[in-house]
């Protein structure tokens, strides 16, 4: 069956429909990608951010084919309408390079080290047009080596990757997933290797790659800096799964769950107006074997209450396509985008009426907090913070639940 036949023009580029995938290990069944949907438009950029673990490089292997056999792997991924998944290798390597490319954290695992920049530029064109002469193959690869910025691009096609720096190996790397004009390129963490200074020159690359293929772009990261400046919409990944989803306007300025928050409380902001401290979240991420009930991200969220334990939030909407998994989303909309407001030491008593989980407690140690339930008004709050004022005032103040909980 050749796939690329079979496609829809008018289906959206990507489309992939409660994606699981688990790997049976030694310690149990490792639900490594529980129920991840996104879909990518033409020409659209799409971030995907979370911590180390969180199932971003899952589930791009499980996009491309490229898990490894013992993967589990259940749900719907759609290339222009074509199901990908239960594709064998053959009809994959039809789709892989020209209508999905990957471009991979390390670039020394994507090219060979014993052939020439070049011939392994060329080989990827010839890979999906065998009729291309070979004096048309260098010519192409010494223009992309050009694109992405490699001086003297057409001597430099006959150099070894290893006589390259590590920027400039990326950007061939960056040249091999443009090579074939692929309708979508997926780049996972592709600055994470590199220094400041080259990382940003890698997103101008990816940037010009974007506008010579006219390709849609998934772009993979820890760092919600890295996608600011380049996506349209941001997919925020928690233990597996997407905790929310929203343009990058709404990711940034006006957050719902407070994963996200304390991501962007984690990260020195140069659009702020007033001078904060970093609050960076406490604890680490969730073993995904065995996972208990509730909302994965409870043992580390300042505004965890008892019924965030009863069971896992569904993403809900919050208006223009922002979608967020939590049940306080009030009470973040409440921070104003501010992690101070939450994740900041003095935030937690005063503020959020939260039922503060054992390990953050104990994180806190000797702070100034009174027992769960005391009224607000009886504390001697700290001064608000620039911009959280919402969250202090009458209007926002908590009520006493039966069980003790603010809400
Ligand atoms: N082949 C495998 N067998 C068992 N577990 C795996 C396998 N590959 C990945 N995992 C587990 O799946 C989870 C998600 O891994 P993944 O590589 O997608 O994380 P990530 O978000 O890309 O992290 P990073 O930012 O470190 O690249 C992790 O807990 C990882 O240990
Ligand atoms: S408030 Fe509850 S549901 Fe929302 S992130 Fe925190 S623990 Fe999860
Ligand atoms: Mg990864």
């Amino acid at each position: 069956m050749t796939i690329t036949k079979n496609t829809d023009p008018s289906a959206p580029l990507l489309s992939v429909e409660d994606l699981n995938v688990r790997f049976p290990t030694e310690d149990g069944l490792v639900h490594a990608v529980r129920g991840v949907d996104y879909t990518l438009r033409s020409g659209e950029v799409l971030g995907i951010v979370g911590e180390s673990g969180s199932g971003k490089s899952v589930t791009s292997l499980a996009v491309m084919g490229l898990l490894p056999a013992s993967a589990r792997v259940s749900g719907s991924v759609k290339y222009r309408g074509q199901e990908l998944l239960g594709q064998g290798d053959r009809a994959m390597s039809r789709v892989r390079g020209k209508g999905v490319s990957m471009i991979f954290q390390d670039p020394m695992t994507s090219l060979d080290p014993v052939y020439r920049v070049g011939y392994q530029i060329e080989e990827t064109l010839r890979v999906h047009d065998s009729k291309l002469s070979s004096k048309a193959a260098q010519a192409r690869a010494a223009d992309l080596l050009g694109m992405v910025g490699i001086p003297n691009a057409a001597e430099r096609v006959r150099s070894y990757p290893h006589e390259f720096s590590g920027g400039m190996r990326q950007r061939v790397v960056i040249a091999i997933a443009m090579a074939n004009q692929p309708d979508v390129i997926i780049a996972d963490e592709p600055t994470t290797a590199l220094d400041v200074t080259v990382q940003a020159q890698i997103l101008e690359v990816l940037q010009t790659a974007l506008s010579e293929t006219g390709a849609a772009m998934v772009l993979i990261t820890h760092d919600l800096g890295v996608v600011a400046g380049i996506a349209d919409r941001v997919l925020v990944m928690y233990a597996g799964r997407p905790v929310e989803i929203g343009g990058v306007e709404d990711i940034y300025y006006q957050p719902r769950m407070p994963y996200t928050l304390g991501l962007l409380g984690s990260l020195p902001r140069l659009d702020s107006s007033t001078k904060q401290r970093l609050t960076p979240i406490k604890g680490s991420p969730p073993s995904v074997v065995n996972m208990p009930p509730g909302c994965p991200f409870a043992p580390r969220c300042p505004l965890h209450v008892a019924e965030c334990d009863v069971a896992e939030p569904d993403l809900v909407e919050v208006g223009g396509g922002h979608t967020a998994a939590c049940i306080r989303i009030d009470e973040v909309r409440k921070a104003g985008g501010e992690a101070a407001a939450v994740f900041d030491e003095a935030a937690d008593d005063r503020l959020l009426g939260s039922e503060q989980p054992a390990d953050l407690a104990a994180a806190a140690g000797t702070a100034d907090a009174g027992a769960p339930g005391d009224p607000v008004g009886e504390r001697t709050d700290p001064t608000p913070q620039a911009g959280t004022g919402s969250l202090l005032d009458a209007t926002t103040t908590p009520s006493t639940t039966t069980d003790g909980d603010r809400r």
